[in-house]
């Protein structure tokens, strides 16, 4: 199965779970793309809390109802990607720069389910480069901020601040993101807390604790992993 197939069936078999009635929260990306689209076949009446511009609008073409975290703080599921997950179900987000409302939005669930294809499975966090979000005002003095937090940690990366068509990256809360290429990170709990206590720091790409049930596609089919 291709990854896009993997994408693909991921986001149906979670779809399958959505009853009538929820407020189903969706993430942003090309596999939560795949899941606003098998919600929308389903033709139920849910309620759905995009986590971006991109998801309201495809959400909004397809046909289903959208509110907002103002309307509905309560989300009974939501439903979105991830650029890796670990055994304990803690990810890595922000590929797509939409983390600060993605975390958000899956905290404020019930339930938070992954859908992923296989590649997304790793042993240790890191291999994607952790995405951090942090105020325009002063990103140079966050970044020296959290240059020494590495040290600390005895991490060692490269730190890109995040640019589009040659210019830096502009979430759409205003700010700015960095990416940070660590490596293996061992402790992410450690890190996203010290991360988390740092000026200028926004949010980070890191979402411990938060994530419920993954929906892992391989060449084999889709299993349902549920965090122990
Ligand atoms: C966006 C995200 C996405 O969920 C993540 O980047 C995975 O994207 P894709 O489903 O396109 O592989 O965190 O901020």
């Amino acid at each position: 199965m291709s990854v896009e197939s993997q994408k693909k069936a991921a986001a149906e078999e979670a779809a399958r779970h959505i009853v009538d009635g929820a407020v189903v929260g969706l993430g942003t990306g090309s596999t939560a793309n795949y899941f606003i689209q098998a919600l929308a076949n389903r033709k139920l009446n849910v309620t759905c809390i995009p986590t971006s511009k991109a998801s309201r609008e495809l959400g909004e073409k397809l046909g289903l109802k959208m509110g907002s975290l103002e309307t509905h703080p309560y989300i009974d599921v939501t439903v979105d990607g991830a650029d890796e997950f670990d055994a304990d179900f803690r990810l890595i987000k922000g590929g797509g720069g939409a983390m600060l409302r993605e975390k958000l939005v899956a905290s404020s669930s019930r339930f938070m389910v992954v859908i992923a294809d296989q590649s997304k499975q790793v042993k240790t966090l890191g291999k994607f480069p952790l995405p951090i979000e942090v105020s325009m005002f002063g990103v140079k003095a966050t970044a020296w901020k959290i240059e020494r937090a590495f040290e600390f940690l005895k991490l060692k990366g490269q730190m890109t601040l995040r640019v589009r068509d040659g210019k830096p990256f502009v979430t759409e809360s205003g700010n700015a993101i960095i990416d940070c290429a660590l490596g293996a990170i061992p402790d992410p709990d450690k890190l996203d807390g010290i991360l988390n206590n740092t000026p200028g720091v926004i949010e980070t790409g890191l979402f411990i604790g938060i994530c419920g049930v993954v929906y892992l596609a391989s060449d084999k089919g889709v299993k349902e992993l549920k965090r122990a």
